[in-house]
């Protein structure tokens, strides 16, 4: 079997006396999209800092198709290829989408040709990058990052992280601030990063946007793997209950949602303190 793209080897982190991720194992395999679920705190940023070059394992090991390697900063996970896109797609409001396709792509080997900046030339390659994601309200490449949706920033810093070679793709809740509509689009958009061949490192706390791109789920409850499983091993409810640490979630989950269609849609009141 070849070696995943990015694989962590009992990582554990602490920060001072606190100890945050306990002996992590996980493989992150090209075409394939590893969801990580787990409720507030458990530990799923922590994680993808690591995997991206933020904080540095305390122990263990990172390994990049099967060497181990260090990551000492973001850039050194960049240059080999792992690109993180942050909530609200880490893009600046202020710029057009030419500039901030192209904006901290220094010319090293293999990436952009631009060593002086051709704004005509930037907005090309910048609207077809994300029209050929599908993305095909954009024609103008001057237009203001402010002025796109949530879900059409997410989407461009997903087209700017494969356009310049990324192969490990790290979103952090990507779809927690979006509408449905909008939300389907980015996992849309999440499924063609995977027909590409990248690996594709997805959190979020919504079970039907996992369910919808996920090929493997690890569930972190408490900084370790609680659960680590492939696509249709499990049932949403049985995804609901890990998430939320093991409690029986999913039920009470279905009780709100039948009280709330047979209430036009009102949620139960709260019980009486
Ligand atoms: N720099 C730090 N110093 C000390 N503790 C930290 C630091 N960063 C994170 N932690 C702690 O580590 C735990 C995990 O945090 P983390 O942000 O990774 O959780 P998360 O799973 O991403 O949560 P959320 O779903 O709310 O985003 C938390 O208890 C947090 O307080
Ligand atoms: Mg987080």
């Amino acid at each position: 079997m070849v070696a995943p793209i990015l694989a962590l080897r009992g990582v554990n982190k602490s920060f001072g006396p606190i100890d945050v991720l306990h002996d992590i194992t996980l493989d992150v395999r090209a075409g394939e999209v590893l969801c990580l679920l787990g409720d507030n705190g458990a530990g799923k940023s922590t994680l993808i800092k690591i995997m991206s070059g933020v904080h540095q394992p305390t122990t263990g090991k990172i390994e990049i198709d099967g060497d181990a390697v260090g990551l000492p900063s973001p850039r050194a996970a960049s240059e080999k290829g792992i690109a993180t896109v942050h909530q609200f797609g880490g893009t600046f409001p202020l710029m057009s989408i030419g500039r901030s396709f192209f904006v901290g792509v220094e010319p090293t080997k293999g990436w952009g040709p631009f060593k002086v900046y051709d704004r005509k030339r930037a907005n090309e390659v910048a609207v077809k990058a994300v029209r050929d994601f599908g993305i095909t309200r954009i024609e103008d490449g001057d237009r203001l990052v402010g002025g796109l949706s949530g879900g059409e920033r997410q989407s461009l810093a997903i087209a700017r992280a494969v356009h310049f070679g990324a192969r490990v793709l790290i979103l952090d809740e990507p779809t927690a601030a979006l509408g449905v509509k909008q939300a389907t689009h980015v996992l849309r958009i999440v499924n063609e990063a995977k027909r590409r061949g990248l690996a594709v490192v997805f959190i979020t706390h919504q079970v039907m946007h996992a369910m919808a791109v996920g090929d493997h789920f690890a569930v972190l409850i408490r900084g370790a793997v609680a659960a680590d499983f492939k696509k249709g091993e499990k049932t949403r409810e049985e995804i609901t209950d890990l998430m939320a640490g093991g409690a029986s979630m999913a039920s009470l989950e279905a009780e709100i949602e039948g009280y709330m269609a047979s209430h036009d849609g009102h949620p139960p009141p709260l019980p009486a303190q």
